[in-house]
């Protein structure tokens, strides 16, 4: 049931046509709120960069035997991607250098879908805005033979861990 007594007549207050200024004054408010919500939807579905990395950045990624020559293994989790060649084993970061996001591997090397950078298969850039090369990381082996990755220590590019049979 309803508050309102049913055909009671309208004042004439309620009755009055909305003016041109609080028309044009709705119109904007709900225009900025579209906006708003397609700019939110759209930056939802932008590649996010890497702003909070993962707390463990030490980590096993097997053993020798896992990486014959030409192997190539990437950590997703870990944003890296680990290499083997005739001279050795090296690590490589998938974290884009010009504003975080992570990369993704092509044929040739690496692209970054956030703003367009590339880089070659030893993470050199190609193509910018990229300042720098994709970071390599350090490569270390425990007593037990297993390898392992620590993404907080940088070493020059085209440093390779040499593995011991
Ligand atoms: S974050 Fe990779 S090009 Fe901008």
């Amino acid at each position: 049931m309803s508050d309102t007594p049913q055909g009671q007549e309208l004042s004439e207050s309620e009755l009055r046509p909305i003016s041109r200024r609080d028309f044009l004054s709705l119109a904007a408010t709900w225009a900025a709120a579209t906006a708003l919500g397609l700019a939110l939807t759209a930056l939802m579905k932008f590649p996010m960069p890497a702003l909070f990395p993962d707390t463990s950045k030490l980590f096993k990624i097997g053993k020798p035997e896992d990486y014959p020559v030409g192997a190539e293994k990437v950590f997703e989790e870990r944003k890296v991607v680990v290499k083997r060649d005739s001279e050795g084993l090296y690590a490589i970061s998938l974290i884009c250098t010009h504003l975080g996001c992570v990369v993704s591997q092509q044929a040739k090397g690496f692209d970054c879908p956030c703003h367009g950078s590339k880089f070659d298969a030893l993470g050199r850039v190609k193509a910018g805005p990229a300042p720098k090369p994709l970071p390599w990381l350090k490569v270390s082996q425990l007593s037990d033979g297993r390898l392992l990755v620590d993404a907080m220590k940088q070493v020059p590019a085209g440093t390779k861990y040499m593995i011991s049979h």
